[in-house]
C-alpha cells in the first residue's frame, strides 16, 4: 500500500510539529499531539471545485419529500435493546458501547450477533475464534449466520467485508483496531480516530449498521478522544456491580431516540437474560418485616420498578460518625440526614448512618428520598415499618414532602405488586381510582414521623 502522508496536530490549539513531541511548542499542553493523515487539497477555487461532475453531489431535498420507508429499523429480537435504542438498529448508525472490563460487553454483543435473522459479522481484536465459539456455545449453540473474525488491521477486515457482505458489524473493540495509514500504536488516539472514521465512512455508505465496542477508563469514560463519542449516533453504557448479577444499558446519547429508557439484563450461565419486570427480582420478600427497611418506587427512563432501601444506624463509636452508602449518593443522603436532625429533632451527628440499595443498582431519582428518611427513622427506632406499604417522595430542605412525576405509573407498579399503600406528597396530583391501594399523602416529615 502506498505510505500515505501523515503530520503531527496539537489538538488543543491545532499546531502543526513534524515530529510526535510530548509538549505542544505553542500552548504547551502536555499529551495532546496526535498523529494525523494528510488529505492532499484539491486544486481550484472552492466555489468551482468539482464543477463538472456536480451531478454526482447529493442535492438539497425537502424534508417531506425523504423517503424513509425503504430503510426501517432492524428488529434486534432483544426487547431491552430495542427500547434503549429506540425502537431497534437504525440502517447506517455507528453505535458505541462502553463499560467497565468484565461487565459483559462482548457476552451481549455476541448474543446480539446471535439472535440478530441477517448475516453478522463479529471482528475481534481480543479473542481467538475458538474462544469466541466456546463462548457462542454457552449462549446459543446454534446459528447460522454469524460469521467470527479474529483481526486489527482495518484494511483487511474491510477486505473480508466485502467479500462477506455482511448485513451488522460488531467491532470487539475498537481500541484494538489499527490502520495501515498510521504508524502510532493500536489504541492510541490517532489510531482510535482513524479507525473510528474509516467505520464510519463505510456505515455511511453502505447503510450498515456498525456497533463499536469501547474500553473505558479509570474514571469511567470511554477511553481515546471524546471526539469517538460525538462522532458516533448512540453512546451506550452497559454497567453494574461486578458481585451481583444485575446488569443496566443506558443510552448516554442517542441521535435516534431518548437517552431516558434503560434495559436490565441478568448475568447468567447461559449469557444475558432480559429482566422484563425489575420490581419482582428487586425486592426479597422475606426480611420486609426487619427495621430498616424500605420499599421505594423509582422510576428509570419511563419504566417504573420498586426497589429495597435498607439502613443501619448504629451509635458512633469514634469522634466522626461515619456515613456510607452504596447505589445512592452520599452527599444526598447527607442532606437528608441534615434535614432529619433540623425538622425531627435526631441527634443523627452522634450516629453511624450506612445505607443500602440492594441488588447492585444505582438510584439517581430523587422520589427515593422519602423511603431512604423511612429505613432510617425506622432502624434508629428499632421497629420495622408497616409491611406492604411503598413510598413515592422527594424531601426537600425545609422537610416537605414534595411531588414526583409520572405518579400514576408508580401506583399502578405497587398496585401490581400487591402493595396496600403508598406514601406520597400532599402536593402531588393524583385522580386516578385505585381499587386495592391505598394513597396516604404527606406534608412534611414530622408527619411521616407520626404515621410510621
Ligand atoms: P465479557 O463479555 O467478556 O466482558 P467484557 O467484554 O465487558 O470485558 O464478560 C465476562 C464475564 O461474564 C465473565 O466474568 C464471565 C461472565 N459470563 C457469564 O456469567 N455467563 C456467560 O454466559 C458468559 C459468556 C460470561
Ligand atoms: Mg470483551
Amino acid at each position: 500500500m502506498a505510505k500515505v502522508k501523515t503530520t503531527f496536530y496539537c489538538q488543543n490549539c491545532g499546531a502543526q510539529h513534524s515530529k510526535w513531541q510530548g509538549q505542544c511548542n505553542f500552548c504547551k499542553s502536555w499529551n495532546t499531539v496526535i498523529e494525523e493523515v494528510i488529505q492532499s487539497p484539491k486544486k481550484g477555487d472552492w466555489k468551482t471545485l468539482s464543477d463538472n461532475k456536480r451531478s454526482e453531489f447529493p442535492k438539497p431535498l425537502k424534508i417531506s419529500d425523504i423517503d424513509t420507508t425503504s430503510s426501517p429499523r432492524l428488529d434486534t429480537k432483544d426487547d431491552e435493546l430495542n427500547r434503549v435504542l429506540g425502537g431497534g438498529i437504525v440502517p447506517g448508525s455507528l453505535i458505541l458501547l462502553g463499560g467497565e472490563p468484565g461487565i459483559g460487553k462482548s457476552t451481549l454483543m455476541l448474543q446480539i450477533s446471535l439472535l440478530l435473522p441477517f448475516k453478522t459479522l463479529y471482528v475481534s481484536g481480543e479473542e481467538s475464534q475458538n474462544q469466541i465459539k466456546l463462548r457462542a456455545q454457552r449462549i446459543s449453540p446454534d446459528n447460522n449466520n454469524c460469521y467470527v473474525l479474529t483481526e486489527t488491521n482495518t484494511q483487511q477486515i474491510f477486505k473480508q467485508i466485502e467479500l462477506l457482505e455482511p448485513d451488522v458489524l460488531v467491532i470487539d473493540s475498537i481500541q484494538t483496531l489499527q490502520s495501515d495509514f498510521l504508524e502510532a500504536s493500536a489504541g492510541s488516539i490517532s489510531q482510535i480516530k482513524q479507525s473510528t472514521t474509516e467505520l464510519l465512512k463505510f456505515a455511511k455508505e453502505t447503510s450498515t449498521p456498525v456497533i463499536l465496542i469501547g474500553h473505558i477508563t479509570k474514571d469511567g469514560t470511554i477511553a481515546g478522544p471524546k471526539i469517538l463519542e460525538h462522532m458516533v449516533d448512540t453512546v451506550l453504557q452497559f454497567e453494574g456491580d461486578r458481585n451481583y448479577n444485575f446488569r443496566i444499558l443506558r443510552a448516554n446519547k442517542n441521535r435516534f431516540g431518548s437517552t431516558r429508557e434503560i434495559g436490565i439484563y441478568e448475568m447468567l450461565g447461559d449469557g444475558l437474560k432480559q429482566v422484563h419486570n425489575p420490581s419482582d427480582v428487586l425486592i426479597s420478600k422475606n426480611d420486609r418485616s426487619l427495621s430498616g427497611n424500605a420499599i421505594a418506587v423509582m422510576l428509570e427512563g419511563v419504566r417504573p420498578f420498586l426497589v429495597e432501601v435498607q439502613a443501619l444506624v448504629s451509635t458512633a463509636v469514634y469522634g466522626t460518625p461515619q456515613r456510607s452508602t452504596t447505589g445512592f449518593n452520599g452527599k444526598r443522603l447527607n442532606m437528608l440526614l441534615a434535614v432529619l436532625e433540623k425538622r425531627a429533632g435526631f441527634r443523627l451527628g452522634a450516629k453511624d448512618v450506612f445505607l443500602n440499595i440492594t441488588g447492585g443498582i444505582r438510584v439517581d431519582d430523587p422520589a427515593i428520598d422519602l423511603a431512604v428518611v423511612a429505613a432510617i427513622l425506622s432502624s434508629n427506632n428499632d421497629s420495622s415499618l408497616r409491611e406492604n406499604y411503598c413510598f413515592a417522595g422527594e424531601v426537600g430542605l425545609s422537610g416537605e414532602v414534595r411531588p414526583v412525576q409520572r405518579l400514576e405509573q408508580r401506583v399502578m407498579e405497587a398496585e401490581k405488586l400487591g402493595f396496600n399503600a403508598i406514601i406520597i406528597s400532599k402536593q402531588n396530583k393524583f385522580s386516578l381510582k385505585t381499587k386495592n391501594i391505598k394513597i396516604v399523602k404527606l406534608s412534611n416529615i414530622e408527619e411521616l414521623l407520626d404515621y410510621i
